[in-house]
């Protein structure tokens, strides 16, 4: 199929219909599908007069961002191999669907997240909610150092991370890991100042307790609270939760799909990369994983209807028309929809390339 420009698609509003958000490709005008009779000038015709359904939006205290966002950690490091120009495509991809809540950190990479995702946004700034953070340290060998929440560190961080991004201002700025050797107060304080000097908008906390979650907002309102949440992490609910709910305050929901597992994503740690940090998670070790494995089969196949479809249709836009990460790693089937919901697994054979 030759290569159709951007210029000759038509407005992205005009694209999708009756998939899910994620799922919709820009298709070319019919006038530009190739042939009359072609099953692509059908889809086209068919596509083109569907008005666009915008991607919800959400509140985080007094942040607006899309309901749904972009982790960009896998991107960089932890689950297998990087492929910037995948990612970078990605990110873009993610923008023009109305996801602009887009999360990294410092040491993600470490440090080589920031400026991809950076990278991805310099030219559409306004069209990003960007979100980093701070607090773990690594050395540039990817070594662990600690937890830092030491006011001088907070502000050595900003700027690190700023200019890494390659941007004047950041969104929201989360403290990563709360240091229990430097009071919260002080910490917030520190962040509070970046707000005052410009460099931040917004503040957010991650993986902290209810008490510290208190404490914090007493310096300064907390936009945030992003913490593991997903169908078998449910842990925030006890107390997390409910002290959000009442100090207004936002929570973002980190590894939804349980670190790639909750939509099937690997069955085994074979499937994983030999550098994957999954593989050493003590979710997936021994006797674990077969139990996980189990409790995801009984509940989570009929559950994960918000799971975005990914069955791969090449975009003419792209020259390069590869499949999903994960289908050219293992060559394996994957979750998919059906018009009532349910859910099953079929091979990839026989799928076809769409
Ligand atoms: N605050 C914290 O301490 C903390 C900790 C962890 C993560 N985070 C943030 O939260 C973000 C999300 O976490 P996560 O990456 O662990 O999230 P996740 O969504 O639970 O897992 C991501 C994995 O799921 C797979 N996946 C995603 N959508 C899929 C779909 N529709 N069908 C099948 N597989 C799918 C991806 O596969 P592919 O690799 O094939 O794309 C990827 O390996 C991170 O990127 C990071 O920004 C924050």
């Amino acid at each position: 199929m030759s290569r159709v420009e951007p210029k000759n698609l038509p407005p992205f509003r005009e694209a999708g219909r009756g998939r899910s958000l994620i799922d919709r490709r820009v298709d070319p005008h019919p006038s530009q599908a190739e042939g009359e009779g072609s099953r692509a000038y059908r889809n086209a015709r068919k596509r083109s007069a569907i008005p666009f359904t915008p991607m919800k939006q959400r509140k985080l205290r007094d942040l607006s961002v899309s309901a749904m966002g972009l982790g960009c950690m896998g991107m960089s490091e932890f689950y297998g191999s990087r492929d910037d120009a995948h990612s970078m495509s990605t990110l873009h991809r993610a923008l023009d669907l109305g996801v602009n809540f887009l999360d990294t950190a410092d040491m993600y990479g470490p440090f080589t997240n920031e400026q991809l995702v950076g990278r991805a946004i310099r030219d559409r700034r306004d069209s990003a909610v960007l979100a980093t953070k701070f607090g773990n340290m690594r050395g540039a060998d990817g070594s662990f150092a600690g937890v830092s929440g030491h006011p001088d560190y907070v502000r050595k961080a900003c700027d690190a991370s700023l200019q890494r991004l390659g941007l004047d201002h950041i969104d929201l700025y989360y403290q990563h890991r709360v240091d229990t050797n430097v009071p919260i107060e002080e910490t917030v304080g520190a962040m509070s100042e970046l707000v005052r000097a410009g460099k931040v908008r917004h503040l957010g906390l991650s993986e902290a307790a209810s008490q510290t979650i208190r404490r914090a907002n007493a310096v300064h309102p907390i936009t945030a609270l992003q913490t593991e949440y997903s169908l078998w992490s449910r842990d925030p609910e006890d107390e997390i939760l409910p002290t959000v709910r009442e100090l207004g305050i936002g929570f973002v929901a980190y590894s939804p799909i349980g670190r790639g597992f909750l939509s099937g994503g690997f069955k085994s740690l074979d499937d994983l990369e030999p550098t994957d940090w999954r593989r050493a998670n003590p979710r997936f070790q021994g006797d674990n994983f077969q139990k996980n494995l189990d409790v995801d089969r009984r509940t989570t196949r009929h559950r994960l209807g918000h799971v975005p479809r990914r069955r791969h249709r090449p975009d003419p836009r792209q020259q390069d028309h590869r499949p999903p990460r994960r289908e050219r790693r293992r060559g394996r089937g994957y979750l998919h929809r059906r018009g009532t919901g349910a859910h099953r697994r079929r091979p990839a054979e026989g799928r076809g390339s769409r």
